[in-house]
């Protein structure tokens, strides 16, 4: 049992008996049974009626399990998922967490759908087994059904309702109705793809800044591969954290690791890509701890950057990185971006209930070709900049040509052509 998990327990043990620590209130909350109750969990299943959940479903599990969306106790019931999708928060005593006071950020609802005959089949049971391959993953206490009103929510989560819009139509395809309830998770999910050492939960990071003797912590979201740009963010702000006194600012380089769409780069190849972007000392490997974030990707734009900010600060960190567009993509249909590029930072700058982290905002960076380098881009000077954007990227890459120096890590660079050519090649 680790540090945390000790402390977790102690605090548990103490709110049964109606004593509340002050320092419980920076607890995570995870939801994963004790090593010793999983085989009579198990047992359990077998009589419980059960429902089979998808992948993506599966990442949410992980998710609520690991304690990301602390102080969630289980897939939303209807009362959290109003107060998600209307006020992006949770308020007040409403999660069933007596601890807990003050407004919690949740901007993104966290839900499970059902389809309407299994609505029909569990409607009257008080305990629901939760399947992946036929396998009990976890379990629902005292669910509740409530209607999956697709088009709503999307407009409120997403800002669109494009059926083109591929979270959205992850939803329009999912069941009609939700599931809420409390979770209790089995085993820890593993994906067994060379990469579960990477996905440390919120409690093993925050073990992991202790051992380091981080005295602060500034995470770094992303879904793509590192440019210099990217480094760019995260090398200003060591710089300004040791500038301000901080003796041993650690990264959280933090790129996400559940469900994203078909023309993101792959994890396994970003993995590849982030460590050689480490080994060639672009970042600072003894400052930095690389890790996996589980949740799936929405492109819910600056509603979604908060979800974002809200996971790291979960896990320990104290700074949170943003800069343009983050978690956008371009619209289906004009392809320009769906959200205006600064909004994402301006909102996480005055979101509610991320109080106990501070963010540090950045305006767009560009290849300058003056410098030859990454820079901030200065309008004033715009004709220097090139932007490089993504399918620019990709084409470099398919073709073999090399983008222009001082934009990617050299060895960074091979990996992602590498990728590009197989793909093109149709070896992918
Ligand atoms: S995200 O979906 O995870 O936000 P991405 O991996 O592209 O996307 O970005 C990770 C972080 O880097 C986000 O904070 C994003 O705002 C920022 N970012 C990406 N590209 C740039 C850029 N050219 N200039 C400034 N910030 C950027």
């Amino acid at each position: 049992m680790s540090l945390s998990d000790c402390v977790q327990a102690i605090i548990q043990l103490l709110q049964e008996h109606g004593i509340v620590p002050e320092s419980a209130k920076d607890v995570v909350k995870t939801l994963q049974v004790p090593a010793d109750q999983v085989a009579a969990l198990t047992e359990e299943c077998q009589s419980l009626p059960s429902v089979e959940i998808s992948k993506l479903d599966l990442q949410w599990v992980q998710v609520l399990g690991e304690g990301w969306a602390t102080p969630l106790y289980g897939f939303m019931r209807e009362r959290e998922y109003l107060q998600s999708l209307h006020f992006g928060c949770l308020v007040d005593d409403c999660v069933g967490d007596n601890f807990r006071s003050g407004v919690i950020n949740q901007s993104v609802p966290i839900v499970l759908p059902v389809s309407t005959e299994d609505k029909e089949r569990l409607l009257d049971a008080s305990s629901i087994a939760l399947n992946f391959d036929g396998k009990p993953v976890a379990v629902l206490r005292s669910p509740e059904f409530f209607e999956h009103r697709k088009e709503e929510r999307v407009s409120r989560q997403f800002g669109l309702s494009h059926p083109d819009h591929p979270y959205i139509k992850m939803i329009n395809e999912s069941g009609d109705w939700l599931c809420g309830g409390d979770l209790q998770v089995l085993e820890r999910i593993t994906w067994n793809d060379g990469l579960d050492q990477y996905r440390l939960t919120p409690n093993q990071l925050r073990d992991r800044f202790r051992e380091l003797g981080a005295d602060a912590v500034f995470a770094f979201q992303l879904r793509n591969p590192i440019h210099n740009g990217h480094a760019l963010l995260m090398q200003d702000t060591r710089r300004r954290l040791l500038e301000r006194g901080y003796k041993n600012p650690t990264l959280l380089l933090h790129p996400l690791g559940g469900w994203t769409k078909d023309d993101d780069v792959p994890l396994p190849v970003r993995m590849e890509q982030h460590k050689a972007v480490l080994s060639e000392g672009v970042l600072d490997p003894e400052s930095t701890v690389m890790a996996i974030f589980p949740s799936p990707m929405m492109y819910a734009g600056p509603t979604e950057v908060q979800w974002h900010c809200k996971t790291r600060m979960v896990a320990g960190a104290n700074f949170y990185i943003v800069g343009r567009d983050p978690a956008g993509m371009p619209h289906p249909e004009t392809k320009k971006d769906i959200y205006e590029p600064t909004h994402g930072r301006k909102v996480l700058g005055m979101a509610p209930g991320l109080n106990s982290l501070e963010i540090v905002p950045f305006r767009v960076a560009a290849y300058n070709t003056k410098l030859g380098k990454m820079d901030f881009f200065d309008p004033e000077k715009k004709d220097d900049f090139l932007f490089i954007s993504g399918t620019k990227m990709r084409g470099f890459a398919r073709s073999g040509e090399l983008p222009p120096d001082g934009f990617m890590a050299p060895s960074a660079w091979k990996v992602l052509a590498e990728f590009y050519q197989k793909l093109a090649a149709g070896q992918q």
